[in-house]
């Protein structure tokens, strides 16, 4: 630990947290945090909202055994929303060098942030989890340790800093299966509608519904119906790797994924060839756009993509084969181009792809919407395990499930 969190470390401190915290339990995990660090708690002060709107409020007295103690039951406790109660800044730490933090940076949650700067509160823009705070003179910003430049000035310590947990919101009945955490086979219909009322909330409030895809969409059937969903106006972005356009596309080319017919389901006759033969036929049109331009790519997600004009991004892996042209293999790029499709996305609908679907959970903030569909319920929770109630885990086969989706947004 620096010399700076030792000097700040005291043995008793008093913090101070707002919001929902009864019935988001949050309460419940502070005093549970305080006991697993050794430390007591005493309730200063608790005001319990009277209303479902009204935010609750509590002033709690913490003691930990020794200091090195206090400085991790103090991390933890920033992360539940409490804050020490005193009035100074947020310590703010030289960078010295290029992707270089000084050592006793203060590291984020997905949640909503504030620090103290010149005596005011402002909000941390471009919250994701694992960056640092970036104060400059136009305000404070997450930035990941590889974009840290020498001259920046970053928040070290854990003093001046506020994080907000998101609360259970008002709409909760609503959408009462998000809180529900996973959602088993039984119940997606349920899923399957409230993600339609998801759907067109999002769409009503004006923000961007995002889909990250892979390749068993194609396989299970699911290529269909959500290529309506995109020609319908429901996708703003679609994300994925090399594997779900290419087997999209040789679906669209061949009438195969993987070689398996999809009329049929059964194995073509050299069909492993039919993969590599869709790579061939975009490389030889000169991308994907180009191959859709010249009407050599007629139908399919990828299709629908660049006809409505949504954009795509094809982040690549090392299992890739080709990749296609598209596919970007710079993991660096990669990964700045799933973040700025991502901003300002209050739907994320992640379906049937273990690495883009828990690569984008950890890139997104607490506050937008996930529903994660996949076969394996480990995925499922990983993506959805934010603690909050805004994420959920639909754990059942993609291409029912797309399938049910179109359906019953034609119906509507
Ligand atoms: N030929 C290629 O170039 C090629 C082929 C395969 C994968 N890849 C690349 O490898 C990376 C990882 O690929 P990935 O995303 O397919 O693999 P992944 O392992 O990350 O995810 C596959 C997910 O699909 C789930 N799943 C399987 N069957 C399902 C079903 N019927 N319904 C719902 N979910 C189901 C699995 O549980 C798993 O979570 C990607 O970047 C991909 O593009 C490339």
């Amino acid at each position: 630990m620096s010399d700076s969190i030792s000097s700040q470390a005291a043995l008793s401190e008093v913090v101070e947290a707002e919001g929902h915290l009864i019935d988001s339990h949050i309460m419940e995990q502070i005093f549970d945090t305080v006991v697993e660090y050794n430390g007591r708690f005493e309730v200063d002060r608790f005001y319990i909202g009277k209303t479902n709107s009204d935010p609750s409020h509590l002033r709690l007295r913490i003691e930990a055994p020794d200091a090195a103690a206090m400085q991790r039951m103090l991390g933890q406790l920033l992360g539940l929303g409490c804050t020490p109660v005193d009035t100074s800044d947020a310590e703010l730490g030289l960078v010295e060098k290029d992707c270089c933090a000084p050592e006793d940076f203060y590291s984020t949650t997905n949640h909503r942030t504030m620090v103290r700067h010149n005596g005011n509160w402002i909000t941390v823009d471009n919250q994701r989890m694992d960056a640092m705070i970036v104060v400059t003179e136009s305000g404070a910003f997450c930035r990941r340790l590889r974009d840290l430049r020498a001259g920046d000035r970053v928040v070290v310590g854990m003093r001046g800093i506020r994080v907000i947990p998101e609360s259970k919101e008002r709409d909760r009945l609503h959408f009462a299966f998000m809180s529900n955490g996973i959602s088993s086979e039984r119940q997606v219909d349920t899923a399957v509608r409230q993600t339609v009322a998801l759907l067109k909330h999002n769409r009503e409030l004006g923000l961007r519904t995002v889909i990250v895809a892979g390749p068993v969409v194609v396989h299970t059937g699911g290529q269909k119906p959500l290529a309506t969903l995109i020609r319908k106006g429901y996708v703003d972005a679609l994300l994925g790797g090399n594997a779900v356009a290419t087997h999209d596309i040789e679906a669209a080319l061949l009438g195969t994924s993987l070689g398996i017919r999809q009329m049929d389901g059964r194995q073509e006759e050299h069909g492993h060839r039919n993969h590599m033969r869709a790579i061939n036929a975009i490389y030889r049109a000169g991308g994907i756009r180009q191959a859709v331009e010249s009407s050599r790519l007629t139908s399919g997600i990828l299709y629908e993509c660049v006809k409505a004009g949504v954009p795509f991004v094809l982040a690549g892996s090392l299992r890739d084969d080709g990749p296609l042209p598209d596919t970007i293999t710079d993991m660096n790029q990669a990964q700045d181009a799933y973040a700025e499709q991502l901003r300002g996305a209050g739907l994320v609908l992640c379906l049937g792809s273990m690495l883009h679907s828990i690569a984008t959970g950890n890139m997104l903030p607490s506050w937008v919407k996930i529903v994660c569909v996949d076969i394996n319920p480990a995925v499922a929770t990983k993506v959805s395990d934010r603690g909050t109630g805004q994420a959920v885990g639909v754990v059942t086969d993609v291409g029912l499930f797309l399938d049910l989706l179109a359906r019953t947004l034609e119906a509507e």
